[in-house]
């Protein structure tokens, strides 16, 4: 079947089956390996992509139902501001993310700050189990969770602002 996807930002047309996971397709056809397979049963994260901007499990996803989709993979998001401001925030705290483990690390952590307008303890704990297989404690995940929203917070005022300030400039 032919396949439209919008992948990181890209139109890709696809001749393929329908039944294939999205995972491969991105995989052996894109050649955008910073997306894995692991588990193959939605377990372990090593798939994750943003599919419409949602955390998605690749490996579980039959490409054919993703018909004009919106695929982000960690090539892309790597480069974005949305990550910069948590691995600035990982960085200031000299913490470890293994390679292999980045992709659900970082989009995760950007899920949670995206969803949750007011990070606090409480509203954020039942987004942490889906960290257990990594060795960051609670805390830490809750503290980069905060820092990096209020850094995120502070850099789209400070974009708007400069918008503003643009248009006025133009008059
Ligand atoms: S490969 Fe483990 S969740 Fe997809």
């Amino acid at each position: 079947m032919r396949i439209k996807l919008y992948v990181n930002d890209k139109e890709h047309l696809l001749n393929t089956h329908g039944e294939r996971r999205l995972s491969d397709v991105l995989r052996e056809d894109l050649g955008l390996l910073a997306t894995k397979v692991r588990c193959g049963s939605g377990k372990c994260g090593a798939c994750i992509v943003l599919a419409e901007g949602e955390l998605c499990s690749s490996c579980l996803v039959p490409v054919g139902i993703m018909q004009n989709s919106h695929i982000t993979t960690f090539e892309h998001f790597s480069q974005t501001r949305d990550f910069q401001d948590i691995s600035r925030v990982v960085k200031s705290l000299n913490m470890n993310v293994p390679g292999e483990k980045e992709p659900f690390f970082y989009f995760t952590l950007n899920s949670i700050i995206n969803n949750i307008q007011e990070i606090t303890p409480e509203n954020t704990v039942s987004f942490y189990k889906n960290f257990e297989n990594f060795s960051f404690s609670f805390e830490t995940l809750y503290q980069i969770a905060k820092q990096a929203s209020a850094i995120r917070k502070k850099r789209i005022a400070e974009e708007i602002a400069q918008l503003n300030q643009q248009r006025t400039g133009k008059r």
